[in-house]
C-alpha cells in the first residue's frame, strides 16, 4: 500500500510528482505529501486527505524543485494526521518516503531517541530517516549510508531517500515492496508502480528483492542483496492507462463494470477458438506441465480468492482434477502437505499483494511441481516470480472494488479448465459446452448489463438497511461471497454470504424483514434445492431479492423481488451472475452516498501483510 513517486531532473518536477500521485492514489488516500529540493532547501508540503488537497496546497513558492519525492499514504503505524503523513525528515536535511512496514521500528526508535534524535510522528518510517541521517555522518555518500542502514531494517519496505546537500541524487531500497525505476533522457524517476510514470517514460527497470539503487539525472547504479553492482534488464512498457478518463461514467467502478464484455473479448482473443484452447497460452511448456498435473492448489486473497473458489468447482467437475483453494495469509503461516505433482496457481489483479507473494515464495520452497500466476499486471512481482503466467488483459482497474479483474480471472480459469481437461479425458461434449459458453459470454454480459435500471430501482430498498445475507449453491456460492464483499466494501452495509444449504445450521436465526436476502439462482441442477432454501426464508418473514434465470420459475410478490438474468450455459453462469451483484452494490453505494471508487479504509494494492 502507499504510493511512492520520485524524480531527478533539470526541470521542475512538482507536476510530474503530483500526476504520479494521482495515478497511485488507488494504493492509499489517507494523506499525501511531497519533498522538493530547491536552492539547497528542502520544501515539504503535506496534507490530510486525497492528492487533490495536496495539489491545492502547492503554489509557485513551495512547488519548486528539480529533485523531489512524493507519497500517498494508507496508514499502518500512526493515525491519519499531517504529522504522520510522508515525507518524513531528519536533521532538516534528509527526506524519506516509504511503503511497507519496518517491523523493528520500536527498538530503532528507542536507540535513535537515546542518541538524541527527536521524533515528530508515530510512524515507523521516521526511523528510516533518522537511521540514514545517523549513519551518513560516517560515510562519504548517501548510497553508502543507505546500504548500511538497510541492514538494520526488518520487514517489508520500498523506500526513497533524498539529501538536500546532494540535490541530484535519490537513493532507493526495495525489500518486499515493489519499486520501478523509470528512465528518461537526462532525467530519471522512481515509483512503486509503473503507472505513475507513464506520462514521462515507457522504459523501466524493475528492482529485485534486496536491491539498493542510486538514481541520478544521467545514471542509475544498482547494488544487489549481496552487495554487487548489477545490470538489470530495461523493459519497454506497452501498458495502456489513462487514469484521468472515466469515459463519461460517473465513477471508475461503473465504467469498469460496463467494460466487462469488451475486456473479456480481449482475454479470449487469440487464445480460444471453436476447436479448443490454443497450446501453451499459460506459458512456454505449460501443456507438458498440465499433462503431469494431478492436483491444483490455488492461493489468493479477497476477490481473487473468490475467483479461485469458483475455479475449484470447475476444475473438479469439468476437468476431473483435484483442487483446493486457500487464502494466502493463512497458507503462509501454516504447515501444509504438498500432494504429488501439484501445480500451484496464484491469482492476483495487481500481482503485488504481499500475502500472495509470500505464499508463492513459500510454495516454491515446498515441492510444488510448477507455479502459474493468473494476473492483470504484466511485469508485476507475481508474474516475474512464477514459472508460468497468464495475463487477464482487463486493462487498468482504478476502482478499488474489483470488478472486471474478477470476471477476466474467471474467463482465464475456464481456459485453464480446458487446457488441463484435455489431458485428463474431458469429454468432447464438455469441452464444446465450455467453448460455446465462452463464445457467447461477451454478448451475454451485454444483455445482463441491460438490467441496470431495474437494479438501480431495486437498490432504493436498501437505503435504510444495515445488514444483508447473500445465498448461492455450488459454483454460485463463491459468487454470493463476491457479491457480499462488493456490497460491504462500497456501501458499508454488513453483508454475509452462505452456501444456502447452511442456512438451517444457524443463519436462519437472523432472518427478519430488516435483513434483505440476496439469492443467485441460475437454472442448474441445484435449483430445486435452492428453491427449498428460498421457502425457508419466506416462512420466517424474510424479504428476498432473487437474481434468477427466467425458467427458474421464481415470481415477484410482496416478499420477493425477482430480476430475470439472461439465460446462459452452466459453465459461464458464475461470470454472468456476478454482474447484477456488482450493479446492486454500486447503486446501493450511490444511495448511501459513499466514496464508490475509493471506499474508506481500503487501498487497491495490498503490499503489506
Ligand atoms: C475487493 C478487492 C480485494 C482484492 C485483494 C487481492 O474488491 O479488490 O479483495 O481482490 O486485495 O488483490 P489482488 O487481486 O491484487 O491480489
Amino acid at each position: 500500500m502507499c504510493g511512492i513517486v520520485g524524480a531527478v531532473a533539470e526541470r521542475n518536477v512538482v507536476q510530474i510528482l503530483l500526476e504520479g500521485l494521482r495515478r497511485l492514489e488507488y494504493r492509499g488516500y489517507d494523506s499525501a505529501g511531497v519533498a522538493l529540493i530547491h536552492n539547497d532547501d528542502l520544501n515539504i508540503v503535506r496534507r490530510i486527505g486525497k492528492v487533490k488537497a495536496l495539489s491545492d496546497a502547492i503554489n509557485d513558492e513551495n512547488g519548486l524543485g528539480t529533485t523531489g519525492i512524493a507519497h500517498t499514504r494508507w496508514a499502518t503505524h500512526g493515525g491519519v494526521t499531517e504529522a504522520n503523513a510522508h515525507p518524513h525528515v531528519s536533521s532538516e536535511r534528509f527526506a524519506v518516503v516509504h511503503n511497507g512496514i519496518i517491523e523493528n521500528h520500536k527498538s530503532l526508535r528507542e536507540s535513535l531517541t537515546a542518541k538524541g534524535y527527536r521524533f515528530n510522528s508515530d510512524t515507523d518510517t521516521e526511523t528510516i530517516a533518522h537511521t540514514v541521517a545517523d549513519i551518513r555522518k560516517g560515510t562519504d555518500t548517501l548510497l553508502e549510508a543507505v546500504l548500511s542502514a538497510v541492514k538494520s531494517f526488518h520487514g517489508a519496505y520500498g523506500t526513497v531517500i533524498v539529501d538536500k546537500h546532494d540535490p541530484s541524487t535519490m537513493v532507493v531500497a526495495r525489500s518486499g515492496s515493489p519499486l520501478v525505476i523509470g528512465l528518461g533522457i537526462g532525467e530519471n524517476f522512481i515509483a512503486s508502480d509503473q503507472m505513475a510514470l507513464l506520462p514521462v517514460t515507457r522504459r523501466f527497470i524493475f528492482l529485485e528483492e534486496g536491491d539498493v539503487a542510486e538514481i541520478k539525472r544521467e545514471s542509475v547504479r544498482i547494488i544487489d542483496a549481496n552487495g554487487n553492482d548489477v545490470e538489470r534488464e530495461v523493459t519497454e512498457s506497452n501498458v495502456e492507462h489513462d487514469a484521468g478518463d472515466k469515459a463519461g461514467y460517473r465513477h471508475y467502478m461503473l465504467k469498469e463494470i460496463y467494460e466487462q464484455p469488451s475486456v473479456i473479448r480481449n482475454t479470449l482473443q487469440g487464445r480460444v477458438s471453436p476447436d479448443g484452447v490454443a497450446s501453451d497460452i499459460f506459458g512456454r511448456g505449460s501443456d507438458e506441465i498440465f499433462a503431469k498435473t494431478e492436483h491444483v492448489k490455488i492461493i489468493a486473497c479477497g476477490t481473487s480468492y473468490h475467483a479461485g473458489m469458483t475455479a475449484r468447482y470447475w476444475l473438479e467437475a469439468f476437468a476431473g482434477v483435484s483442487c483446493d483453494v486457500e487464502i494466502a495469509s493463512e497458507f503462509r503461516y501454516r504447515k501444509s502437505v504438498v500432494k504429488p505433482n501439484s501445480l500451484l496457481v496464484t491469482i492476483s489483479q495487481s500481482g503485488e499483494t504481499a500475502d500472495t507473494l509470500a505464499a508463492l515464495k513459500l510454495a516454491k520452497e515446498s515441492g510444488y511441481m510448477s507455479s502459474l500466476a493468473i494476473c492483470n499486471v504484466d511485469g508485476s512481482s507475481l508474474v516475474r516470480e512464477s514459472a508460468l503466467s497468464f495475463m487477464t488483459r482487463a486493462g487498468a482497474e482504478i476502482g478499488v472494488a474489483s470488478t472486471k479483474a474478477f470476471t477476466t480471472q474467471l474467463a482465464g480459469f475456464l481456459m485453464l479448465v480446458l487446457a488441463i481437461g484435455k489431458h485428463k479425458g474431458m469429454s468432447s461434449e464438455q469441452e464444446q459446452a465450455i467453448l460455446q459458453g465462452l463464445a457467447e459470454l461477451p454478448s451475454k454480459l451485454e444483455e445482463t448489463l441491460a438490467l441496470a435500471n431495474e437494479i438501480d430501482d431495486l437498490a432504493e430498498e436498501f437505503s435504510d438497511k444495515h445488514h444483508s445475507l447473500f445465498l448461492g449453491r455450488g459454483d454460485q456460492y463463491p459468487i454470493a461471497m463476491e457479491g457480499a464483499l462488493k456490497l460491504k466494501e462500497i456501501s458499508y452495509i454488513h453483508a454475509e454470504a452462505y452456501a444456502s444449504g447452511e442456512l438451517k445450521h444457524g443463519p436462519l436465526a437472523l432472518i427478519d424483514a430488516d435483513m434483505p436476502v440476496i439469492v443467485v439462482a441460475p437454472n442448474n441442477e441445484l435449483l430445486e434445492k435452492l428453491q427449498s432454501n428460498v421457502e425457508e426464508v419466506r416462512a420466517r418473514g424474510g424479504i428476498m431479492y432473487v437474481f434468477a434465470d427466467k425458467d427458474a420459475q421464481f415470481a415477484s410478490d410482496e416478499t420477493m423481488r425477482v430480476v430475470n438474468v439472461p439465460h446462459c450455459s452452466e459453465a459461464i453462469a458464475p461470470i454472468v451472475y456476478t454482474l447484477p451483484l456488482q450493479l446492486l452494490s454500486y447503486y446501493v453505494a450511490l444511495i448511501k452516498g459513499t466514496d464508490v471508487d475509493q471506499p474508506r479504509n481500503l487501498a487497491k494494492s495490498v503490499t503489506v501483510e
